[in-house]
């Protein structure tokens, strides 16, 4: 039908839009800027951040291990801080694994709350969403 051509044509810059929405979502993440940080929750900033840094390591279910990283869902604010920046941990805390392979992250420094939200409510979120 003729009418349908109109209407796909109209569709294709929205739908345009939203991908290169999504694209410049992604580099936004990868890049840990603040210009959108307002838009996003603590939680999806800190997702972002797994999903790029932590993931190879850890796996993308933070609540299972990963192929090099132990599990780390739920993990506390101070001891993100402790091993992502300097590679230590809290006073008292008993580690998953006595080794050292995991490099120290300091340029996170500004992301470890948003890293704590995200951990805190992947403990939480097992089996969920399925996705
Ligand atoms: C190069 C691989 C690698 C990357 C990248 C990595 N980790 Fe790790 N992580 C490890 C390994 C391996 C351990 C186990 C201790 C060790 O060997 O350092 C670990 C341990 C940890 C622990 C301590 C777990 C416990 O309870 O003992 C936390 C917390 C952690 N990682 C958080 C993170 C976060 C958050 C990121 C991303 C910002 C990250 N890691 C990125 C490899 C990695």
């Amino acid at each position: 039908m003729l009418a349908d051509d109109t209407d796909g044509s109209a569709t294709l810059p929205a739908v345009r839009r939203w991908a290169a929405g999504g694209v410049a979502l992604g580099v936004v993440g990868a890049a840990a800027c603040s210009e959108r940080s307002e838009v996003l929750t603590a939680e999806q900033r800190g997702e972002q951040i797994y999903r790029n840094v932590c993931t190879t390591c850890h796996g993308i279910e933070p609540d299972q291990p990963g192929v090099i990283g132990p599990a780390i869902a739920g993990a506390s604010l101070e001891l993100i801080e402790a091993k992502v920046l300097r590679g230590e941990y809290p006073p008292g805390y008993q580690p998953q694994r006595p080794s050292r392979t995991m490099p120290p992250l300091p340029h996170l420094a500004d992301h470890i709350a948003d890293l704590a939200a995200y951990l805190q409510a992947a403990a939480g979120a097992t089996a969920v969403d399925g996705s």
